[in-house]
């Protein structure tokens, strides 16, 4: 069977799908690839009036496709509105934080969602849980490759109080048995954290932790390996298992395993100019070894992951543009071929007698090595 003969309704167009936290960071993302790929989305928030969602209704399609909604996850009623006349559900919305309030949202929530699913009508439920449900294991042995089978070690959570991965793990088990239940076909997206440009104005927890290193706010980083992916990767993968009919359980969802100390290399070899955290807690003990793990089911599917580098060099693009971050710009490296640059170019001026401005003008077009240089940096370190 096809993928778009799932996707599709009677009449050739694409089903209205519903996505809960549609304003946060990955739930943004995921209304956006649905978007794109045609479907009619209705997003929920708890307050769709609120300006911290006004960034959905600029995504392109949204004029004629998107309607926002207000539900509450612990509001059966509110969801069963939400849900109406929905061939799927994308349940994204759950505080990521360590506070004991967001156990029943994360828990009770996800039952209310997949109950009020089957109520509805509803076919397909894509679910998005994290990989704190699956990593959390200190018994793993190192040379263990980290796939769908495994669970994170709950007592081990519960006793050095790690409740989000805690609420994770209790949610998506909820989740499957709520789903079997009720006869609802499920899908389990579990991403890594996440990281990538931000299409909401607010700061969200995982690129908060990007800016907390980059700017040193963290005095130092743990001796600690962490796995990542890119929120449009996420995004996809959501929508990849939702038109897979035969698409069921968990898809891990990572790109990338590395260490702290590697992550805040690639940090500070892409901005140097920022205070990035030097030191390492543990300083003079072994480092912790990256881990194995597969991502091969979400392969298989065709979603293909986007470097780290990328994902965290556009992260800071977004966060300075968003003003999240200070823009500092770096102090130019290339003082003397700057030097010779500006030589040859006014060289090049006084022999067609042009007036620089005006060259400057001409000269910053895309394609051309002179607007590359100009607009890099000047000998001051700021922008021409
Ligand atoms: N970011 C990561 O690194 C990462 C990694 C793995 C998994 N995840 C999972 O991905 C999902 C989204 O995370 P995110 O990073 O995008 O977080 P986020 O930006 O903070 O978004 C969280 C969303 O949850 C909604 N929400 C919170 N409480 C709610 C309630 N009682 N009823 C309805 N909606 C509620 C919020 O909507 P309102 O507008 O109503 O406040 C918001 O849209 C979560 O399930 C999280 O566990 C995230």
């Amino acid at each position: 069977m096809s993928s778009n003969f799932e996707a599709n309704n009677n009449n050739g167009e694409k089903q209205l799908v519903c996505v809960t936290g549609a304003g946060g960071f990955i739930g943004s993302w995921v209304v956006k690839e649905l978007l794109i790929r045609g479907y009619h989305v209705r997003g929920t928030a708890r307050d769709p009036a609120d300006s911290k969602n006004a960034h959905l209704l600029e995504l392109e399609g949204a004029d004629q496709r998107l309607s926002l909604c207000r539900a509450d996850v612990l509001d059966a009623a509110s969801l069963r509105a939400a849900f109406s006349g929905c061939h799927g559900v994308f349940h994204v919305a759950s505080p990521v934080s360590n506070d004991p309030d967001l156990v029943p949202v994360a828990v009770e929530g996800t039952r209310n969602v997949i109950n009020a699913a089957a109520d509805m009508g509803v076919r397909r439920v894509v679910f998005t849980s994290s990989y704190g449900a699956v990593h959390m294991n200190p018994s793993r042995s190192p040379d263990a490759v980290l796939d769908e089978t495994c669970w994170s070690d709950y007592e081990f959570c519960r006793q050095t109080d790690n409740l989000y991965c805690c609420a994770k793990m209790m949610a998506e088990m909820t989740a499957t048995e709520e789903a079997a239940k009720r006869g609802l076909e499920l899908a389990v997206v579990v991403p890594s954290m996440t990281m990538g440009p931000m299409l909401q104005q607010t700061l969200n927890f995982s690129s908060n932790h990007v800016a907390r290193y980059l700017m040193g706010t963290k005095k130092s980083y743990p001796n600690a390996v962490a796995a990542y992916v890119d929120v449009r990767d996420v995004a996809r993968a959501h929508v990849l298992v939702y038109e897979r009919p035969d698409a069921r359980g968990r898809y891990l969802c990572i790109g990338t395993v590395l260490h702290r100390a590697e992550l805040l290399r690639m940090l500070r070899d892409l901005f140097p100019q920022y205070p990035a955290t030097a030191k390492c807690e543990d300083d003079g003990k072994p480092m912790a070894k990256p881990y194995k793990f597969s991502n091969q089911r979400l392969k298989d599917l065709g979603l293909e992951f986007t470097p780290l580098r990328k994902s965290l060099h556009e992260a800071v693009l977004c966060m300075q543009q968003k003003s999240h971050l200070p823009l500092i710009y770096p102090v130019p490296k290339h003082h003397v071929e700057f030097t010779v640059f500006r030589q040859k170019l006014e060289s090049y001026l006084n022999s067609r007698a042009l007036k620089s401005d005006d060259t400057f003008h001409s000269l910053d077009r895309p394609g051309q090595q002179c607007n590359t240089w100009a607009t890099r940096e000047g000998p001051s370190g700021k922008p021409l």
